[in-house]
């Protein structure tokens, strides 16, 4: 029998432990336990599904791949994490409202800061476009009363399913994007063109593995705005076009109900839809 002192040496049962009693007594508090839980959860994991050899390479190749396309423009790693929900779930943690408020969703890759603030009325379209529409509404507290001075960032693909910064060679800067800013009387308006569903990029691969799961990578036809207002929790979120086919099938689950606008037709000669929208802002703690 050896006399040298028991070690807990690394065992499948004990895999746990073996790794998350090597956590240092400095460590900042808020990281042992984000990583005692993530070493958990990853191991619970390969446990349940009794990960093959082969398998992990895989993963680890799937992993490499992924991180090898992201750059300044393109976060294939944000798109795993769009399509696997945990986007969406992070926003929801984050994002608690009373019920009333207008709900957020995800971001997106999309937007731009420092667009042109525009007078209420302008067409944010610099393209053109059959499906014209004014967007418009009214922006209010949980009371009703409306806000002064809210800050409408606003941006939507064109009538092809890309925004401006997919296609910088074909579409004028700055296209179908711009910011508002609300009156005493809390309303907005604007023209733009009607939105379109389109694909996620799905040349990589977060693509490859929604084709493999037999999913399709689109989204349903939505305007995306970030509402901020002083005292106000900031909203992040979009209108979604009501009656579009994919409506219960985004790629990255960012419909909510509340979200949906109806588009309806306008007999006016000019413009061909009104979508009307009102927003309701939650007092920052
Ligand atoms: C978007 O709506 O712009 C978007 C959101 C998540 C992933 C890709 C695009
Ligand atoms: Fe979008």
């Amino acid at each position: 029998m050896s006399d040298r002192a028991k070690i807990d040496y690394f065992t499948e049962e004990g895999s746990i432990d073996a790794v998350t009693s090597r956590i240092g007594p400095d460590t900042n508090a808020r990281l042992a336990e984000v990583v005692t839980s993530l070493v958990k959860h990853l191991h619970a994991f390969v446990k349940d599904v009794d990960l093959g050899q082969d398998e992990w390479e895989m993963g680890i190749d799937f992993l490499n791949r992924t991180g090898q396309l992201c750059d300044g423009n393109r976060q294939e790693f944000i798109l795993l994490s769009d399509i696997l929900g945990v986007s969406m779930l992070v926003d929801a943690i984050n994002s608690r409202r009373p019920s009333g408020a207008t709900e957020n969703t995800v971001l997106g890759p999309f937007h731009v800061d420092g667009v042109p603030e525009y007078e209420m009325g302008t067409n944010i379209t610099k393209q053109g476009g059959t499906e014209t529409c004014l967007f418009e509404g009214t922006v209010t507290d949980l009371n009703g009363i409306p806000i002064e001075g809210v800050r409408i960032d606003v941006w939507s693909d064109n009538e092809d399913g890309f925004y401006d910064v997919q296609q910088p060679e074909k579409q004028p800067l700055n296209n179908n994007r711009g910011v508002f800013t609300t009156g005493v009387d809390g309303r907005y308006w604007f023209q733009g063109i009607k939105p379109v569903s389109y694909p996620i990029p799905d040349d990589g691969p977060v693509g490859q593995l929604l084709g493999q799961l037999g999913r399709h990578p689109f989204r349903p036809a939505h305007l995306h705005f970030i509402v901020t207002a002083d005292g106000y929790d900031r909203v992040t979120t979009h209108t979604f076009v009501d009656g579009d086919t994919y409506l219960q099938s985004d790629a990255v689950f960012g419909v909510k109900e509340t979200l949906i606008a109806a588009f309806e037709p306008v007999l006016d000669g000019k413009t061909k839809w009104k979508s009307s929208f009102d927003f309701v802002l939650n007092k920052s703690a």
